[in-house]
């Protein structure tokens, strides 16, 4: 018999919602599949980019965050519309390292629909198993992959920082969410402030490593030379990198 892949699930379910209705749908005997282990929020709001991209780094192949439907948060912050824009982000943040954005997966399930939880689950695992495991689904071999999460994750607080002052934005809608953030104006905000800093953290972790030329930068990141050059030059304009004449390579400062 053949190996069937089956896919590692890290689930955040908030306690007053998703979370009950994950024990709705145990206690009724709901069969759902048991890829999934669960770490319970308060709220789908205290879920962090960082926990999101951690899990990923640590070798999920898909993360669910399960929060009460919107409208019904227990919290006077809402926490849920926060969730639905940091997902939004952090599928951003994925499509660019190259990673399928539908790996996340945000779902509003009430602690009385057990039966919803039970099929939000068996239709993610499917999904999953149909992309494949993380990385080989999309091509990527493991350093690559660890280089690009590493490169993301440490961008985390200043992607925060974008959020807070350029993102931050509150509608009553999904609809109104999935506009803004696939309108032009978001996509531009995402090329101007975080590609090129995505770009310049993986070069500076690969030099970190060991020194490097432009042209072994450009064949690992599949960019081209002057892409490279560019990148370099302003790293060492600000100090972050520079050209050593012994090794003829770059290193870090
Ligand atoms: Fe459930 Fe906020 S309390 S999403």
């Amino acid at each position: 018999m053949g190996y069937e892949f089956e896919p590692k699930i890290l689930g955040f379910l908030c306690n007053w919602c998703c979370y009950a209705g994950a024990d709705l749908a145990g206690v009724s005997r709901y069969q759902y599949p048991t890829n999934m282990r669960i770490i319970r929020v308060m709220c789908s709001g205290r879920v962090d980019p960082a926990f999101i991209l951690r899990a990923f780094s640590n070798g999920m192949d898909g993360v669910f965050v399960g929060g009460c439907w919107l409208g019904e948060c227990h919290y006077v912050t809402e926490g849920n519309y926060e969730a639905l824009s940091v997902m939004h982000i952090c599928k951003k943040l994925l499509k660019l390292i190259g990673v399928n954005p539908e790996r996340l997966r945000l779902e509003w399930v009430s602690a009385s629909q057990g039966i919803r939880f039970a099929e939000v689950i068996t239709d993610f695992v499917k999904k999953l198993k149909e992309l494949g495991p993380l990385g080989i689904g999309e091509g990527i071999d493991a350093d690559g992959l660890k280089l690009k999460f590493e490169a993301v994750r440490s961008l985390v607080p200043y992607i925060k920082l974008v959020e807070r002052e350029r993102l931050r934005v509150h509608f009553e809608t999904e609809d109104e969410y999935d506009k803004f953030f696939s309108s032009e104006e978001v996509d531009r905000l995402f090329r101007e402030l975080i590609v090129d800093k995505l770009t310049i953290s993986q070069i500076l972790l690969l030099l970190r490593e060991r020194p490097l030329s432009t042209g072994e930068i450009s064949e690992i990141l599949g960019l081209s030379q002057s892409e490279v050059s560019r990148y370099l030059n302003s790293s060492a304009k600000d100090g972050l990198v520079r050209f050593d004449e012994v090794q003829k390579c770059f290193v870090p400062v």
